[in-house]
Parts: structure tokens; C-alpha cells; sequence
């Protein structure tokens, strides 16, 4: 049997290969402490919950979805959108139901960019920048993001033959893996520059609703003139605690949000209807849930902060967004290297910075979806092994 070569190109999936270095160690009886995944340990709020299970017992929810999000759940979604940030949405153009936000991320690939032309792609970023476009044969220029430059992807470097095939650009602020947060003078020239080169721009703001200290995160279509060369993508997953549940949405410029939607109706069905109802609960009901998140992981923020300056790991800044600290690798080892010392001597799993892209090297991502005390028992562990 002969696979193609889009998957022989592929590098191991970061978390499905974090997942079975796992396994094999639990599998030894090795009490491991997962510091790698951003998968919120606590529950879905009950009030959504509690949808869920209304909307199951209605039989027109047995049946095919829509292909692009049921009418009341775009309409839920742009509500949302006016409500958090004062942006007007048409339900119909312009808004798409997502399988959650990594499914839209795959099918924008195949909606833009044919094989050869670029996209450009946050030098350390959502794994699926990358490898949404090796699935379609397409490459990836990688924009530098550095400390000094505040881990802002530097999308004014890209030199001008691989903007002459460049088709796409992902940006992520909020980010991950670095947690940099951004201003609208940058969006504002990000949005000049896809005008300038003919550019989709597609913003993911999967970590929209985590912010810390009083920050809060804006949308990117809030800048004059994003939606004429952007989309943005929210996910339920991080704001509302259902990563396992699967939905999300795309809004924004109407021709993308068409093109996307032409690739999801000839690969998948839509998202389960009720899931789309729990979701419209998510969304319109009760918003307590998300101080609560986002107190729960300030805490744990300024636990770990407070404890690897203690056993002298540096941080380039004190994260006010997402589920993330940022970390440097102390002096002679790589992010790799540092990564696989700590699950092998302190049985701690850590993300290798590099698995996120060239700038992550010398760093690693420490994820907060993890119960105080194992934070604290694995900073400790650290500490042992260092
Ligand atoms: C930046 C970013 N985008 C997208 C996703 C995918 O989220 P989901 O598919 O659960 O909406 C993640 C998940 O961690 C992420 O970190």
C-alpha cells in the first residue's frame, strides 16, 4: 500500500506525539505530569450543559446539520459578535459554522491556495498553519517573530518572490505558543499590507475571551477596512471549556467565508445541530463562566511565574493573555533537548518551543490546564532535575 506524499511530508503531530510519550511512560507506572496541551481541565458550565441535553431530545437534531451553521446559531454568533465587540456581522454572507476552529483552519488551504503558492505563516504558531498547507502541497514562509519585536509576526520582511505566490497570511493575537498580545496599529498595517499584495488574512482568535490584569482582547475585524481582505475565527473551545465538543465559527469577508464554505459542503456535514444550540447558550447566556476561567488561570499564571523565577527559568514578559507561559531555555540546550530532559528526569511534559516554528527555538510553552497543585508539584520537579 502507497500512501501520498503530502503525508510522508508531514512531521508527527505535536500532540499526538506528546500523547504517546505519555502513554508509554504511564504505561510504566510513571506518575506523569502533562504541562503540554492548552485543554481546559475543568468542566463545561452546567447552564450549557444543560442545553445540550434539551437540545438532543429534538428529533430535528437528528438529522443532517446545516452545511454552513443553522440560521439561529449564525444569528446567535453575530449577536456575539455586536455584543463583545461592537462588530456587525451578516448572519448569512458572512458567517460559517466551524467543526471547531483547527477544521476551518485545514479547509481554508484548500479553498486558497493552490500547489507552489505561499502562505505566510507566524513563526511560531498553531502547528496547523504549517501543516494545512503541506496537505495541499502549497509552502510556508515563516515571518520571524521575536523578543524585540514583541513576538508580532514581521510580515513587512517577506521578500518580494514569495509575495509575488503568496495567497494567505495567518496572524493569532492573542497568541500561541508566545502569548504576545497586539495593538491596532499593527493590525491596521497588516491590513495595508494584504491590500498592497493581494493577501487573505486570516485572523484566529481562539484565545479571545482568556485575558488577565484587566486586559481584554479585541477582534480584528474591529480595524476600518479588515473585512475586505479578513477573516477572523473564534472558537467555543478555550472561552467556554468545550474543546471536546467541536464548534466554532468563521465571519468576516463574504467571498472567503463563500469559498470556505464551497470546500466544507463537499467534505463534511456540519456541526451536530444540538451542539450548535449548547453553543448558542455558550454564547448568549450567562457570561459568568469566563471570569471565572479567566481568574482560575491568573492564579496559576502567577504560580508559575513566581515559581520558575525562583529556579531561575526566565520569561521575556508576564503574559495578560491565554492559557500559556512563554519560557526561555536555560543556557546549552535546545527547546528539544530541554523538553525531553524534563519528561525524562522530572517525568514533566513540556512543549519544545521549535514544534510551534523557527522562532520558537530556545523556548518552551508551559500550558495552565492543569490543577494548582500538579503546577506546583511539577515546577518542583523542574527544580529537582535542573
Ligand atoms: C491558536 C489556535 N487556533 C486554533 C486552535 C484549535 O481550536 P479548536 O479547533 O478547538 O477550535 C487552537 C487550539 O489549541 C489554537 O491554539
Amino acid at each position: 500500500m502507497r500512501t501520498a506524499q503530502r503525508i510522508d511530508n508531514l512531521p508527527p503531530y505535536l500532540f499526538a506525539e506528546i500523547d504517546r510519550k505519555k502513554a508509554i511512560l504511564t504505561e510504566q507506572g510513571i506518575d506523569v505530569i502533562s504541562l503540554g496541551i492548552g485543554d481546559p481541565d475543568t468542566a463545561t458550565p452546567d447552564h450549557i450543559v444543560q442545553a445540550m441535553i434539551e437540545a438532543t431530545k429534538n428529533p430535528a437534531n437528528h438529522q443532517y446539520p446545516s452545511y454552513v451553521g443553522s440560521p439561529r446559531y449564525r444569528a446567535a454568533c453575530s449577536e456575539w459578535m455586536k455584543r463583545r465587540f461592537d462588530v456587525e456581522v451578516d448572519s448569512t454572507t458572512e458567517m460559517l459554522a466551524l467543526i471547531g476552529s483547527k477544521e476551518g483552519i485545514a479547509h481554508l488551504f484548500t479553498a486558497f491556495v493552490d500547489p507552489g503558492e505561499y502562505t505566510l505563516v507566524p513563526g511560531a504558531g498553531y502547528p496547523v498553519y504549517y501543516t494545512g498547507g503541506v496537505m495541499v502541497g502549497g509552502e510556508t514562509w515563516w515571518m520571524p517573530m521575536t523578543e524585540e519585536n514583541g513576538f508580532l509576526a514581521d510580515f513587512e520582511s517577506t521578500p518580494p518572490e514569495v509575495l509575488a505566490k503568496a495567497k494567505m497570511m495567518f496572524l493569532s493575537y492573542p497568541n500561541n505558543p508566545t502569548s504576545a498580545i497586539a495593538n491596532d496599529e499593527y493590525f491596521d498595517r497588516a491590513i495595508a499590507f494584504a491590500k498592497q499584495h493581494d493577501l487573505l488574512i486570516v485572523h484566529d482568535n481562539a484565545y479571545s475571551e482568556i485575558g488577565f490584569d484587566g486586559y481584554v482582547a479585541s477582534s480584528f475585524l474591529q480595524r476600518p477596512g479588515a473585512k475586505d481582505v479578513a477573516i477572523e475565527l473564534f472558537s467555543c473551545s478555550k472561552a467556554y471549556n468545550m474543546t471536546g465538543w467541536r464548534v466554532a465559527f468563521a465571519c468576516g469577508n463574504a467571498q472567503a467565508i463563500k469559498a470556505l464554505g464551497t470546500v466544507k459542503s463537499n467534505i463534511d456535514s456540519g456541526v451536530f445541530t444540538a451542539v450548535q444550540d449548547a453553543a448558542i447558550e455558550a454564547l448568549l447566556g450567562p457570561q459568568d463562566s469566563v471570569a471565572e476561567l479567566n481568574a482560575m488561570y491568573q492564579r496559576r499564571r502567577d504560580l508559575v511565574l513566581d515559581a520558575l523565577d525562583k529556579i531561575g527559568i526566565e520569561v521575556p514578559f508576564k503574559p495578560v493573555a491565554t492559557i500559556y507561559v512563554w519560557a526561555k531555555v536555560p543556557e546549552g540546550y535546545t527547546s528539544a533537548s530541554f523538553a525531553a530532559k524534563i519528561l525524562e528526569e522530572a517525568h514533566v511534559i513540556v512543549a519544545a518551543g521549535s514544534a510551534y516554528g523557527p522562532s520558537g527555538e530556545g523556548y518552551i510553552r508551559i500550558s495552565l490546564t492543569t490543577p494548582d497543585d500538579r503546577l506546583e508539584a511539577a515546577i518542583e520537579r523542574i527544580k529537582n532535575s535542573l
